[in-house]
């Protein structure tokens, strides 16, 4: 009998054979793109058998949204990743439509349990249903449970919509299984509900997490719930925000830290405090891992929905990860810095300590697509610099661009004129003030983006960008009178 290859099998034969085609030197250097296709959140985040396993949503068979699957790679630095076939495809009558974002843990008898929200099609009488169910596996290969949706919405309490119920994102404590999912309230909005479980796979509800009220964005998505540095860290990725006056959110999908307390035998979080994760115009639905070392690490998708769909895709990928990030709650902020792995691509350095620059300048051996440039600017030695502005990305027409008010303490990222022609956001401002009189801008460019890290990682914006590659000049300029700046550039490779 003819074999027929499921949708699975469908889909790993169609990756390997079109990854085939696309050379490495399509993709960034050391960002994870999709092996083929499109990609956007990061999924089952965890270190297992001895390395880190990121997988992805991921639609293989086009650079845009399609049904759901998993991508999947590992990595032993969070820097080089090895791609794996495709862990899951929309392939059961619970996630028929779609395989979406979720997470994964390792099961006492060693193997590794996803959690992900299945998308049923809409059927007569009935809307499209999301719910949440379990696949055991190797790592590698997964055994979807027979009884999904383990967490089926009619577990859902009274005034939440089944419609938008998602991207669970499961941990142990205390030898049971927790797991929070986004869920959509009639008047609340977005609210994380939080679920226990003793053996991973039957679920009961718990209790209410957070809402957004109808005040901090629509609908939350993805979910992460962790204690970091004594204090407890909710990240939401909220649609539909509306911009603060402060600079904190900007309108649209935005992600958020939300500080507070938790109460382990009430179940209650009491929020402290609000702040933006990425204040940057690529980042959403980030997702967390603890190291064996202990890091707290992040990895966000580094695209907005906003953009997505009308960027560009010359490429035959779309979509990348951040750069990961390790965490840390200080002075009751959400503090990001780069892992500190990326040290083992540092190259060439190029230290300049004490420079002086007024009038548009390029700094000796100061520019390159691939490099960690960190720039101290001391404020309290230049108080007469009102502004003072960095280029980079740069060609004689085309450039990105860091402005720092040093007055305000603000400091605006503009691509504006990085070669887009599309009539997208291409600007974020925030507050960007001199901690014991310097400024420290951290940026790290992997060709076509950039991220850039305030103030040891008190702020974090990210962005992909349209500059052509062969654009690699940076410039300094200082208006009102001279800075003074330390440089330190270390080419990635
Ligand atoms: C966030 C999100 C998730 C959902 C997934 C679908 O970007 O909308 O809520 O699970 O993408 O691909």
């Amino acid at each position: 009998m003819p074999h027929t290859m499921s949708k699975l099998e469908t889909a790993r034969d169609f990756e390997r054979r079109e990854a085939a085609k696309i050379p490495a030197s399509c993709r960034p250097g050391f960002h994870l793109t999709p092996l083929v296709g499109w990609m956007n959140d990061p999924n089952g985040f965890c270190y297992y058998n001895g390395c880190y396993h990121l997988f992805y949503q991921y639609y293989p068979y086009n650079t845009v949204w399609g049904p759901m699957h998993w991508g999947h790679a590992v990595s032993t630095d969070l820097l080089h990743w090895d791609y794996q076939p495709c862990a899951l495809a929309p392939d059961t009558a619970a996630d028929a439509a779609g395989c979406f974002s979720g997470s994964a843990v390792p099961l006492p008898d060693g193997r590794l349990l996803l959690l992900y929200t299945g998308v049923q099609p809409a059927a007569t009488g009935h809307k499209e249903q999301q719910a949440q169910c379990v696949a055991v596996g190797d790592g590698y290969n997964f055994t979807k449970d027979e009884a999904n949706p383990v967490i089926p919405t009619t577990m859902l309490p009274e005034g939440y919509c089944a419609v938008d119920f998602r991207d669970p994102k499961i941990w142990t404590e205390n030898g049971k299984y927790y797991c929070v999912a986004a869920a959509r309230h009639q008047t609340e909005q977005g609210t994380i509900l939080l679920f226990e479980s003793l053996d991973g796979h039957a679920w009961r509800y718990v209790s209410v997490l957070d809402s957004s009220h109808d005040a901090l964005g629509k609908m939350w998505e993805c979910p992460d719930f962790f204690a970091l540095d004594g204090v407890q860290v909710l990240l939401v990725s909220p649609q539909e925000m509306r911009a603060t006056p402060d600079s904190e959110f900007h309108a649209g999908d935005g992600t958020v830290a939300l500080l507070g307390r938790y109460d382990p035998v009430t179940h209650a979080f009491a929020r402290q405090k609000a702040q933006a994760v990425d204040y940057g115009l690529d980042f959403y639905a980030p997702q967390t891992t603890q190291a064996p070392d202990g890091r707290r690490i992040l990895v966000g998708w580094m695209q907005s929905w906003a953009t997505a769909n009308t960027a560009p895709h010359p490429k035959p990928w779309f979509g990348r990860m951040s750069l990961p990030r390790e965490l840390h709650v200080r002075s009751g902020r959400l503090y990001q810095c780069p892992v500190r792995e990326i040290e083992t691509l540092w190259r060439d350095k190029t230290e300049l300590t004490g420079v002086t620059v007024s009038e548009p300048s390029e700094l000796p051996g100061i520019h390159g697509r691939s490099l960690d440039l960190t720039v101290v600017v001391d404020a309290a030695a230049s108080p007469d610099c009102r502004r003072f502005t960095i280029r980079f990305a740069k060609s004689t027409m085309l450039f990105n661009e860091i402005r720092c008010d040093l007055d305000r303490g603000e400091l605006a990222f503009d691509r504006s004129h990085g070669g887009s022609r599309r009539d997208a956001p291409h600007t974020r401002h925030i507050k960007a003030v001199p901690q014991a009189g310097k400024l420290t801008l951290r940026l790290i460019l992997d060709q076509d983006s950039a991220e850039l890290f305030v103030n040891n990682g008190e702020r974090v914006l990210s962005a992909v960008l349209d500059t052509p590659l062969e654009a690699k000049g940076i410039t300094f300029q200082a208006e009102g009178a001279p800075v003074r700046l330390d440089v330190v550039q270390y080419r990635l490779e």
